[in-house]
């Protein structure tokens, strides 16, 4: 089990104070006033959201606290900003609040207890990492950067517009009013970024002015004389496409989360399909399991595992009917064999939040998932299945993406008004920004991609007595979950390099034999020795996995000019990568892509909208398409060059 998380907060009359700290969260004159005169009019927000002129604004926060500031700029936002225009909010917290506490210390302030309610209902599984929660249908994001600001800004990839700096006082809390902060303060600050803090220290102020700001001092809040704000000179400008059209080719999990990543930011999205409707491959299975695989060390591997399981299930929590298209029924991840007890220990010893997951003997186990189980494991207390073509659907079911279905295209070639997107009769779409999402067929428009097809069936059982006490997903080699319509699917044979779609008796009896070493119970309550490999359902398809089996998410490289540019052991510095500007792949999910596809679509929507990324750096690089033939030509340090060249 974990260690407890450390008290953070005491309640002394009515107002929540740091125990570790020993400093408020905010003014006990009144923090609500405080937070709009120090942040909100000190940023001039009103004044600069009423004249937006474009259409989104980020904020950045050191210490997310009990999220007044963030509440009190969601308001502000509503009230001023252009309705097309989307908020978003990054914060880091060190020390997250638990739930109930934040609940406690946001019931203060009744006048904004519609945000509080709304931030409350998503204010759960906040686990060190990064996470984006959604609020009024896309108009704001709120990013939060769980763990020590030292090391979360750095991480971070964002064009800041305003900051607020809102740690507890500089003499409590030294680390957040450090020069290395100030230097990614300015580091991630847009032309004509502001900032505003409560202090008025002279470190702080010389600290900014040293990182580049203008600084000034003004009128306090309450007991406090004076503080700080000030404005940033220059700093790069990303940009974004002015035209804000996409094709998306190919219609599983990663081509509708790509459309609905991009939809929901006001683009019009195209999304094109070779069958007749959405998830019939790979996406297609009637169950897929969300089952984060996470490592006893913090790579990138089980960064994009738990990342992608978080964002999943806000996904399904907002946009399926759970019971019927998802259900977070719990997932048992058995430790089944040595290595697989070495890793669940090592998971374990991490100290994770018991809510996200626990250590469990096999007993527990059983006492779980409601059949015995002959291996304890890990426990995740929302991992869970859901219907893939049903997400897919709800992703895609937006008035802003249109979908062409039973049309193939098989060429892609950049004239000056975009991507033309072709297939056997010609010309079918014309957009900027073209993002490929057909797994292992991408390689018609960009054929130097490593890709594998990996075969997996599945195989469908009938629900009996016995199986339906089963109440939650259980994961070995394979997996299997509570029925659905009646029907259990157990999964998966796994075969590389093997692109044959019959279905085989033999990787049936496979999945059974993984079965009966799952749960011997279960095997024998579903038929056991009486099921016939040869008359079972089941479902193949292909997965399409890359060499070290992270997928690959972003822009695409020029091979061909690439390799014309830098031969293989040439010294030259690349000034300039080929890049085919607007190509964009979200490919290469493995296993695993209702964790992951979801995630690299809101990734690639955010770097093409210049918008801070839904994860940190080394990650967003650790994605980059390109990664395999940079490294062939001796570019390794150009991984990820469009993320940022910050470590
Ligand atoms: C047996 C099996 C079990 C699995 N179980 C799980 C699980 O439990 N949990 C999990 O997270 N993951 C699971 N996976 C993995 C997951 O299903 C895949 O990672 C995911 O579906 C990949 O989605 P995709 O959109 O990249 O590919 P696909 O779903 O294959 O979609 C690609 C789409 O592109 C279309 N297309 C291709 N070429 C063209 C073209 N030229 N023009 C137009 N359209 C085109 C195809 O028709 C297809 O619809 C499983 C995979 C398999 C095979
Ligand atoms: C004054 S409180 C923030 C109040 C908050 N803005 C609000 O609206 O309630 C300061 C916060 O900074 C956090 N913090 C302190 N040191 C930190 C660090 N090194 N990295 C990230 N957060 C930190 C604290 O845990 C605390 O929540």
């Amino acid at each position: 089990m974990n260690t407890a998380q450390p008290k953070l907060l005491d309640w002394q009359d009515g107002q929540p104070v740091s125990t570790l700290y020993d400093d408020v969260y905010f003014s006990r004159d009144s923090g609500i006033a405080e937070t709009r005169h120090v942040f909100l009019c000190s940023n001039r927000l009103q004044e600069r959201w009423m004249s937006l002129a474009r259409d989104r604004f980020t904020i950045a926060e050191t210490g997310f606290g009990t999220g007044l500031n963030f509440l009190c700029a969601w308001q502000l936002w509503r009230e001023t900003a252009p309705a097309h225009a989307r908020l978003h909010f990054v914060s880091t917290e060190k020390f997250p609040l638990a739930h109930d506490d934040l609940q406690r210390a946001l019931a203060m302030w009744p006048e904004l207890a519609e945000f509080s309610r709304m931030l409350t209902a998503r204010y759960h599984r906040i686990v060190p990492g990064w996470q984006q929660l959604v609020f009024d249908g896309g108009r704001v994001t709120l990013t939060l950067l769980i763990g020590d600001a030292r090391a979360t800004l750095p991480q971070l990839k964002a064009g800041v517009d305003a900051w607020f700096l809102d740690g507890f006082s500089p003499a409590k809390n030294p680390e957040l009013w450090q020069p290395e902060i100030f230097h990614e303060i300015a580091r991630l600050a847009s032309p004509g970024c502001t900032f505003a803090t409560f202090t008025s220290a002279g470190l702080v102020r010389r600290g900014l002015q040293a990182a580049g700001f203008a600084v000034e001092k003004t009128q306090g809040y309450g007991s406090k004389r004076e503080m700080l704000r000030g404005e940033f000179s220059t700093s790069p400008d990303l940009g974004t496409p002015t035209k804000k059209h996409a094709v998306i080719i190919g219609g599983g999990i990663a081509g509708a989360s790509s459309a609905h990543a991009l939809a929901v930011r006001g683009w019009q999205v195209t999304l094109i399909e070779r069958h007749a409707a959405l998830a019939q491959e790979a996406s297609g299975n009637p169950q897929g399991v969300l089952y984060p695989r996470l490592s006893g060390h913090d790579i990138p591997l089980s960064r994009i595992a738990l990342g992608g399981f978080l964002h999943t299930l806000r996904l399904a929590e907002m946009l399926l009917e759970k019971g019927r298209d998802w259900d977070n029924c719990g997932l048992l991840q058995q430790a089944f064999n040595a290595r697989e007890a070495r890793r669940c220990a090592e998971v374990a010893a991490r100290a994770l939040p018991e809510y996200l997951v626990c250590a469990v003997t096999a007993a527990e186990a059983g006492e779980l998932t409601g059949l015995e189980m002959p291996h304890g494991g890990l426990w995740f207390p929302d991992g869970a299945w859901l219907h893939p073509p049903a997400l897919c659907d709800a992703l895609a079911n937006h008035p802003a993406i249109r979908k062409k279905f039973s049309c193939e295209p098989l060429a892609l070639e950049k004239k000056c008004d975009g991507w033309q997107v072709c297939d056997h009769n010609g010309i079918v779409a014309v957009a900027p920004v073209v993002i490929i999402c057909t797994a292992n067929d991408s390689l018609r428009f960009a054929p130097h991609l490593p890709l594998e097809p990996v075969r997996g069936q599945i195989t469908q059982i009938p629900a009996t007595e016995t199986s339906r006490r089963l109440k939650a997903v259980v994961c070995t080699e394979g997996y299997i979950s509570p029925a659905r319509e009646g029907s259990h699917c157990v999964g998966a044979s796994f075969s590389p390099d093997d692109a044959d779609l019959a279905l085989r008796p033999q990787d049936h009896a496979r999945n059974l034999a993984m079965l009966r070493a799952l749960s011997p119970a279960l095997h024998d309550g579903l038929g056991g020795k009486e099921l016939d490999p040869s008359r079972l359902n089941g479902r193949v398809s292909l997965r399409c996995a890359s060499p070290d089996y992270l997928p690959m998410a972003g822009p695409l490289l020029d091979a061909t000019l690439l390799a014309e540019r830098y031969e293989i052991g040439s010294r030259k510095s690349p000034s300039d990568l080929p890049w085919l500007e607007g190509l964009h792949v979200n490919i290469a999910h493995g296993s695993k892509g209702m964790l992951t596809a979801p995630l690299c679509a809101e990734f690639i929507a955010a770097m093409l909208e210049n918008e801070p990324l839904p994860m940190d750096a080394t990650l967003a690089r650790a994605l980059d398409p390109n990664r395999f033939l940079l490294r062939e030509r001796g570019l390794r340090r150009l991984v990820g060059a469009r993320v940022g060249t910050q470590p």
